[in-house]
């Protein structure tokens, strides 16, 4: 959890030195973003787009559409503004320009202007306009002098634009009319608002109330719309009523809700007073106005675009952040908890041919009386590599080499050690196989060797795959047995463990009585064996393990083919006759090779009296290597059999040993014991020792790998 402390710290940090950054509004931010951009260079900012085509026919006011603000180089450049139409093609340019030089040609004295307001010039061949203006991103909105002028008698003069009894407008009834036939047969419409001076109101921004008006006027100039202005300071609150001509500003500020039928109050920012505008079309429709959450109609897309942008990215980057941050702490929760669980499992031993001192070796516990650890496999499925970093090989099998390995800590320079099976990228199907098998939760048993993971890497030497497991120091059992004479009771250990992980893979049911599908190994061997550090087996290389799932059919069974290493193959196997009606077949050939270990195992142990050099079945009656030819001729030709000598008998427990093994290996395989009972027996034969006359425990070589007993 460290590494998830650090992100959060890291997040809470950025957060914490962003708080100066943070608005409290959108208008801090879009405050905060100007700042920024004037801290550029302290220069003014305009737009600065080069000429693009407009639909903006200059008879009205319009928007540059430039989306590009830039901080002008030198300080006393101002924004102008280049409206052309030439051979029916209207362009606008916008940009930045000293007003002591000539800008195509003309001088621009309006520069000390707030709005750009534009004047035509003389060009031949086409028409031009051009605007200077000294504010923030003037030329942003071109106003068109004639409307700019009438603009200035509104704001400046407003109460000149109260109706004067001339300016009202009647119909053929002597009636109130909005509508204004032109000499050249046109009508005009004109908008009927309400008109009132500002006046004191008890209007509150909760509720939608009356302007309690009483002057409906017909607005002077057709295209203007009703407008209203509540305002609130220290003193009172008054609400104000007018026409005003959307293409300029009122009071500072464009109403872009113009098209609205109904007057919906947008709060506006002023200094020293809270000030609300609304603006809409539906004749006096300024008389009701409405204090409504703000709705899409509100919106004042030209200012708020930048905000409603980031209001709407919020969300989904606050979801982004915590997705990661929770998938990170995931990770990390995860990797600690399998370092924990391996831990936990760990037995440290000193062993002086494995090195075994320079850490913890990742082992199942011994003596586990953990239930759940029992019945659940690890199986990682991060994607991310796990931190390790090979030491020596240890192994070398047909389709991979095993590494000595250290998957280090998070935190610290500690580590453990783990063994990492590399399979080359053209054993992909063995290296699948084997981590399918692993994969399957319920094969994790004391006497199975424990998965940690499988991953792909890409390596200098092209891309590998990897099974990382537990590491045992003693190696297999074959090595062990070349190397150290055992007791009975190691005997005892080493038989009893193994018969119970053969047993643990044939069995349709796990130690916990779930329902499991049986695997069958087919390549048992001594070779393919650990002896964990309190001398118990696991098996382990399940290159060529299937599950004897219920559907296999003859046919899948038969393609199977025949598989595993030809000394320890049982008769049937080596003359493919193999009975694929019945699934158990597959178990019994398991049983025959492990019979041949258990051989192996009792051969060495010094309960039996002379003990001879470590041998292999069949020993040295075939080659190193045997093929499957010279295997036929001596199991099944001559039914030959390793040798079991009559003094193995005299040792109780040896005795019954031997009986099991030549029932497992029984030319028959229906004949064979199951695993099932090898395991049992074995757990009979606990205190046959004692009952022995010799006993070996006297001789007992000592199980850490720290003392080794060397031949
Ligand atoms: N040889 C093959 N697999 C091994 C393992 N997991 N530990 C030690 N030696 C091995």
């Amino acid at each position: 959890m460290g590494g998830c402390l650090w992100l959060h710290t890291l997040l809470w940090s950025l957060t914490a030195s962003s708080i100066p950054l943070i608005p409290r509004s959108l208008d801090d931010l879009s405050t905060q973003l100007l700042q920024s951009k004037w801290e550029m260079n302290g220069n003014r900012l305009c737009k600065l787009c080069d000429a693009t085509s407009t639909s903006c026919n200059g008879e009205h006011g319009c928007d540059s559409k430039c989306m590009v603000t830039t901080s002008c180089e030198y300080p006393e450049e101002v924004c102008a503004a280049i409206w052309r139409k030439n051979n029916g093609t209207i362009t606008i340019e916008t940009r930045c320009h000293d007003p002591k030089l000539e800008l195509y040609g003309h001088k621009l004295d309006d520069f000390n202007s707030d709005r750009c307001v534009m004047k035509k010039k003389e060009s031949p061949g086409e028409t031009l306009y051009m605007c200077s203006c000294l504010e923030e991103e003037c030329n942003s909105q071109l106003l068109f002098s004639d409307v700019t002028d009438t603009h200035h008698t509104v704001s400046q003069e407003r109460t000149l634009h109260k109706p004067s009894t001339g300016e009202i407008l009647f119909d053929s009834k002597g009636e109130i009319s909005t509508k204004q036939s032109m000499p050249d047969g046109r009508i005009i419409l004109h908008a009927l608002c309400k008109f009132c001076d500002e006046e004191q109101t008890t209007c509150r921004t909760e509720t939608e109330c009356k302007s309690n008006c009483t002057i409906t006027s017909i607005c002077e100039k057709p295209g203007e719309v009703c407008a209203a202005i509540w305002r609130k300071n220290d003193a009172n609150i008054t609400l104000e009523t007018i026409c005003h001509d959307p293409r300029l500003e009122l009071y500072g500020h464009m109403l872009y809700d113009y098209n609205s039928s109904k007057c919906v109050m947008r709060e506006k920012k002023m200094i020293g007073e809270t000030i609300y505008m609304c603006s809409c079309k539906e004749e006096e429709c300024n008389n009701v106005i409405f204090f409504t959450e703000e709705t899409e109609t509100n919106i004042d897309w030209k200012n708020d675009f930048p905000k409603v942008v980031l209001i709407s990215l919020l969300p989904p980057i606050g979801i982004a952040i915590a997705v990661i941050f929770s998938f990170y702490c995931y990770r990390v929760h995860r990797k600690n908890k399998i370092s924990k669980k391996w831990e936990k499992d760990t037995k440290c031993t000193r062993h002086p041919n494995m090195d075994c001192s320079d850490a913890c070796a990742i082992m199942m516990d011994d003596d586990r009386s953990d239930i759940s650890s029992t019945c659940a496999n690890n199986l990682n499925h991060n994607t991310e590599l796990l931190p390790i970093e090979l030491d020596i090989l240890v192994g070398k099998g047909r389709f991979a080499e095993v590494y000595k390995a250290k998957l280090k800590q998070n935190t610290s320079e500690q580590f453990e050690t783990v063994a990492v099976k590399i399979f080359p990228y053209e054993e992909y199907a063995s290296w699948k196989m084997e981590k399918d098998i692993f994969s399957d939760i319920n094969l994790k048993h004391e006497n199975v060797l424990q998965f940690l993971t499988a991953e792909e890497r890409k390596t200098d030497v092209g891309k590998q795959y990897w099974l990382i497991t537990a590491f045992h120091c003693n190696g297999n059992l074959q090595e062990y047995l070349a190397k150290h004479i055992i007791s009975w009771e190691d005997l005892w250990k080493l038989g009893g463990s193994l018969s119970r992980g053969v047993a643990h893979l044939h069995s349709d049911h796990t130690p916990c009585g779930r329902p499991k599908t049986p695997i069958v190994h087919r390549d048992l061997k001594s070779s393919n064996i650990l002896v964990k550090n309190d001398l118990t087996c696991c098996l382990c290389d399940f290159g060529l393990s299937i599950w004897l799932d219920p559907s296999l059919s003859v046919d899948d069974l038969a393609n199977s083919g025949q598989v595993g290493t030809a000394r320890y193959m049982a008769p049937e196997v080596l003359e493919s006759r193999i009975n694929l009606e019945n699934v158990e077949s597959f178990k019994q050939t398991d049983v025959y090779s492990m019979a041949l270990v258990l051989w192996e195992i009792t051969s060495r142990c010094n309960a039996i009296g002379d003990v001879k050099d470590y041998e292999p079945p069949f020993g040295t009656k075939v080659r190193e290597h045997p093929c499957v030819e010279s295997m036929k001729d001596n199991v099944l030709r001559d039914r030959g059999r390793p040798e079991i000598s009559n003094s193995w008998l005299s040792h109780q427990g040896i005795q019954l040993v031997c009986e099991t093994i030549t029932e497992c290996w029984d030319h028959d395989p229906e004949a064979r014991l199951t695993s099932q009972c090898v395991a049992e027996r074995f757990n009979e034969m606990e205190h046959l020792d004692r009952l022995s006359e010799r006993s070996c425990s006297e001789e007992k070589i000592p199980e850490d790998c720290s003392e080794d007993t060397t031949i």
